[in-house]
């Protein structure tokens, strides 16, 4: 493991060990727009952190910077102590251990289920091709969908789609999973299969961070839920506080919006 030496600023102490996820005073600018505005988090080993919030008002950009799919300006973000900056080998050991789900599942069309979920244990992690393919047969049982592991994903529902991409990212065998807006794309009757997949994960102690407005999921498996608007963590408490005792007003009016669908 590589440990972070230079942080930016120099003056902030480093990353507890309990910590898997580290961000310090971190600011983002897109041009003039301040996207992210000193955001400070701290997530321990096993953690389901969910983000909500507006449209617009960040949470993907976040969870993009803990990945390095978007870099940041000024701070620290450290994950497993690793300082997440412009050295190329501290982002390639970061992206060893987060993946991500995203929202469209970004699965390749033209690959079979089975390559698509081979592609990087083959590829990336140097893995013979008969282990990774046990591998994924492994994981896509796991996500109860084995028996489409030939077919294309152009021949698969959404939610099924969702959940290859899921298995495709614990063929990896990451640390941290990062899934931003998952169920959003699917239709109602697609969003369950998705949703219990994830709740499983959790339950078995999977460090997650999730955009997701299924308040149900945050309820049931967050450990605490982060509140952002306009670039900011305006609020961060467990579900029951969360839901029942929110502090600020932005985050009242954002519930009575989202509650009342
Ligand atoms: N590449 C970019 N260049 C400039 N502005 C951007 C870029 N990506 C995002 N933004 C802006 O940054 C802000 C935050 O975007 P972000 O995608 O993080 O929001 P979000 O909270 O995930 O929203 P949503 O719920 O709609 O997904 C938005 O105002 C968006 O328009
Ligand atoms: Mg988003």
């Amino acid at each position: 493991m590589t440990v972070a030496t230079e942080p930016t600023t120099g003056a902030v102490p480093p990353p507890s060990k309990e910590d898997v996820i580290t961000v310090n005073k971190m600011n983002k600018w897109y041009g003039n727009f301040h996207v992210l505005q000193d955001i400070d988090l701290s997530v321990r080993k096993g953690e389901r952190i969910v983000i909500c919030g507006p449209s617009g008002s960040g949470k993907s950009t976040l969870i993009r910077t803990l990945n390095r799919l978007e870099t940041y300006q000024s701070g620290e973000v450290y994950v497993d102590s690793i300082l997440l900056g412009d050295d190329v080998k501290n982002i390639e050991a970061v992206r060893r251990e987060v993946c991500m789900v995203f929202q469209h599942f970004n699965l390749f069309p033209h690959m079979t289920v089975l390559e698509n979920l081979t592609l990087a244990p083959i590829w990336v992690r140097k893995m013979p091709k008969k282990q990774a393919n046990e591998l994924a047969m492994h994981y896509l049982e796991r996500v109860r969908i084995a028996e489409q592991a030939h077919k294309f994903p152009g021949q698969l529902s959404g939610g099924q789609q969702q959940r290859v991409a899921i298995a495709r990212s614990l063929c990896m065998q990451p640390k941290i999973m990062l899934f931003d807006e998952p169920t959003s794309a699917l239709d109602p009757e697609m969003v369950k299969e998705v949703l219990d997949v994830m709740v499983e994960l959790a339950k078995e102690g999977m460090t997650m961070l999730c955009v997701t407005h299924e308040m149900g999921f945050a309820k049931e498996v967050a450990d605490r839920v982060i509140f952002m608007d306009a670039g900011q963590i305006v609020e961060m408490a467990g579900p029951k506080e969360f839901f029942d005792n929110p502090k600020s007003d932005r985050t009242k009016l954002f519930l009575s919006q989202i509650l009342s669908h």
